[in-house]
């Protein structure tokens, strides 16, 4: 399945960040840059992080 990069600064894919997302409850954009790294170098993924952790969960807070 096609998994693209989210994060062209630190290469990080999709399925990376749904599973840390997922794995370990992550409810914010700055606890996805912690589990991750995505989104700490130029913010351009911000964006997509925030729709993915409103897919799973439901919504996003900030
Ligand atoms: S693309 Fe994610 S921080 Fe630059």
């Amino acid at each position: 399945m096609e998994d693209p990069i989210i994060c062209t600064c630190n290469e990080i894919t999709q399925s990376e960040i749904e599973k840390a997302i997922r794995d370990q409850k992550l409810k914010t954009i700055e606890e996805v840059g912690d589990a991750t790294s995505a989104g700490t170098v130029c913010g351009g993924c911000v964006d997509d992080i925030y729709l993915l952790l409103e897919k799973i969960n439901g919504k996003v807070d900030l």
